[in-house]
């Protein structure tokens, strides 16, 4: 299954850093041949200027959130209509950073997932669990939930497996528990879906990855991609990874 690299960058940046940005990855992105996918998802207010700037290009272009409906009665929101009108191909949904901010639950996850899957916009739906469940032993059964009542039953979408107490942190998880993740997310889908439908999903792994640590995580089993935060907001960093899938 062809990777996928995608960048998040949350609530980065104004025109004139995103235009550089932007510029230096088209630029870096002639140098070689990506064997990957390539996503970057902009805040909203950046979204119109991305999709100008990588118009053409092979970077696709993913909103960081969508609404649940379509009613307009959502100040400050945006719909999965506007993402696909402004030529979105992706959307992440359900990072932790809104499962926490904004209160958003399984229920909600899957509603939105279902609305841009309506919209034929790509879910990227994100599941992983807190410190204390990672301490506790309580992990798996907290990303099991997860994928069971956040996902739809024709979900048709990639899922990121971002551990929270891993995102920010310059510590991303161990490669042996990413690995174990990747098996029981996989066997997870398989049994909320079946073995066809689950292996066909990309899984990806989403905290603290960088150029130092990306080969070794995208050369492990069962790993389809990456979903990057800080080090997508450096060119030469966002580039490495990118060279480093397989
Ligand atoms: O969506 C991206 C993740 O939250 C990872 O962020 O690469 O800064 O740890 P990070």
């Amino acid at each position: 299954m062809k990777q996928i690299i995608i960048g998040n960058w949350k609530m980065f940046g104004l025109t004139y850093q995103v235009k550089d940005l932007v510029t230096k990855l088209l630029s870096g992105l002639k140098q070689f041949s990506p064997q990957a996918d390539i996503v970057i998802c902009p805040p909203a207010t950046q979204l119109s200027n991305v999709a100008s700037l990588i118009h053409g290009s092979q970077i696709a272009l993913g909103g960081q959130d969508c609404q649940a409906d379509d009613l307009v009665t959502h100040t400050g929101d945006i719909s999965a209509e506007m993402l696909k009108d402004i030529g979105a191909q992706y959307v992440i949904i359900g990072h932790s950073e809104r499962r926490e901010i904004h209160h958003e639950t399984d229920a909600i996850v899957q509603t939105k997932t279902v609305q841009a899957q309506d919209w034929g916009l790509i879910p990227i739906v994100c599941v992983g669990e807190t410190e204390i469940e990672r301490r506790t032993g309580a992990y798996r059964d907290s990303v099991k939930k997860q994928i069971n009542e956040g996902l739809p039953d024709d979900f048709n979408g990639i899922v990121a497996y971002e551990p929270i107490w891993a995102i920010h942190g310059g510590m991303s998880a161990s490669l042996q528990e990413i690995s174990s993740m990747m098996q029981i997310i996989r066997k997870e889908l398989a049994k909320r879906f079946n073995r066809t439908t689950a292996e066909g999903i990309r899984i990806l792994y989403g905290g603290s990855v960088n150029p130092d640590n990306a080969e070794s995580i995208l050369s492990l089993e069962g790993v389809n991609g990456v979903l990057i935060g800080s080090a997508s907001l450096s060119a030469e960093k966002f580039l490495a990874i990118i060279r480093s899938s397989v």
